[in-house]
């Protein structure tokens, strides 16, 4: 099955290729909504590969938390890019919900792969820790001796299981001999490994009035955040590749090498890309770019988030806006606080 997903963007219609990620879009817009309400239909997911639509229907239970974990994924990818040209938009009322963007295999193709492929593996886990899937649960295997002053407790996070189903589901379509197929097997890995190399043991304390006489600890998955600064720093010290076609007995194989010798070769824990990214600064129908037209810019920073980067030079509009505020808040014994409201107002900078 090839399907060909167009989105029409900018007054330009672009088809994306038939291995987009098409399933994504079951975590935006009224999809993901309907999931709590009606019973998940593999059938109706669009763009499922055979082995994608197998594993939905042995295991349609886990489903919402992978369709949740794509959410959370772009949840933090938006917030980790929110200040930058290329801020992780969503377009809902198309199957590609990144639109051409992802087409090329850059950077940013490499954080969003990733933060997705690690999103479905932590949903999928907590849910399991949580008890709400009832083919997964706690992981009793991680238990050894117990430590200074604690003894084993409550539920350790059962990461192995949140991964298999993330590389049996989102890596299902990725078995192509091309070298995107390499970069994105690569990549989801790496997401997979950020969760891994962030386990933490959590502890809780029992006894009297908040004393420590037992306590307990379980292994925990990290907030997402730190996932998502984690990954943002692998997006920033991402690697370049160059791809290579090697004669092999099933045919010709792509696959990719490190640009430059004299940097340490990426690691599985690194995110690889092998073509330039655009400048994203003006609209471009062709690579998705939306521009930064009107995007809020910050006067007083010299970063990417600051207007004469966001800007690309073109120079910004400073207008004021006006916001209700809680002030003069006054404390009363014992115990509640009343403010009063204001209003105040303030210079927004918007890029020409
Ligand atoms: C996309 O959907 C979300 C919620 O499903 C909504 O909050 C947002 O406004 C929508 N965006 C557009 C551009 O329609
Ligand atoms: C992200 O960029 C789009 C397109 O330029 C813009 O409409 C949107 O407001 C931006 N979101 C944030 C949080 O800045
Ligand atoms: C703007 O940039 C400055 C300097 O980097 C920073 O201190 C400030 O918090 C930023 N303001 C906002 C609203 O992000």
């Amino acid at each position: 099955m090839v399907c060909v997903v167009c989105v029409l963007l900018l007054g330009v219609l672009r088809c994306v290729l038939g291995t987009y990620p098409i399933w994504w879009s079951l975590a935006v817009g009224p999809q993901f909504s309907s999931l709590a309400s009606q019973p998940l239909l593999c059938s109706s997911i669009p763009g499922l590969v055979p082995k994608q639509l197998r594993f939905c229907r042995n295991y349609v239970e886990i489903m919402p938390s992978v369709a949740q974990g794509v959410k959370v994924g772009i949840q933090e990818c938006q917030h980790q890019f929110r200040g930058r040209r290329w801020n992780c938009t969503t377009i809902n009322h198309t199957l590609a919900i990144f639109g051409p963007v992802l087409d090329r295999a850059t950077r940013e193709s490499a954080f969003v792969h990733a933060i997705a492929a690690a999103g479905v593996a932590f949903a999928v886990t907590r849910a399991c820790a949580e008890g709400s899937v009832a083919v997964c649960g706690c992981d009793s295997r991680r238990k050894g001796p117990p430590g200074d002053g604690w003894k084993w407790g409550g539920c350790s996070e059962d990461l192995d299981f949140g991964n298999m189903v993330s590389r049996e589901f989102a890596d299902a379509r990725e078995n192509r001999p091309d070298a995107r197929s390499a970069m994105n097997r690569h990549n989801n890995e790496a997401g997979r490994i950020a969760i891994a190399d962030h386990m933490f043991l959590k502890c809780k304390c029992h006894g009297l009035s908040g004393s420590c006489e037992v306590k307990t600890c379980w292994w925990s998955q990290p907030d997402f955040r730190t996932i998502g600064d984690y990954m943002k720093d692998k997006y920033d010290s991402a690697s370049e590749m160059i791809v290579e076609k090697h004669r092999e007995s099933r045919g010709w194989v792509e696959t990719l090498r490190p640009k430059y010798a004299f940097f340490k070769p990426p690691s599985e824990a690194d995110l690889v890309y092998y073509e330039t990214s655009p400048n994203f600064c003006e609209p471009n129908g062709e690579t998705g770019s939306f521009g930064t037209r009107e995007r809020v810019c910050n006067v007083t920073s010299h970063g990417i988030d600051g207007c004469e980067l966001l800007c690309c030079g073109r120079g910004h509009n400073t207008r004021a806006e006006s916001r209700r505020e809680k002030c003069h808040c006054v404390f009363h014994w014992c115990c509640y606080v009343s403010c009063q409201e204001c209003t105040r107002t303030y210079d927004l900078h918007t890029c020409k």
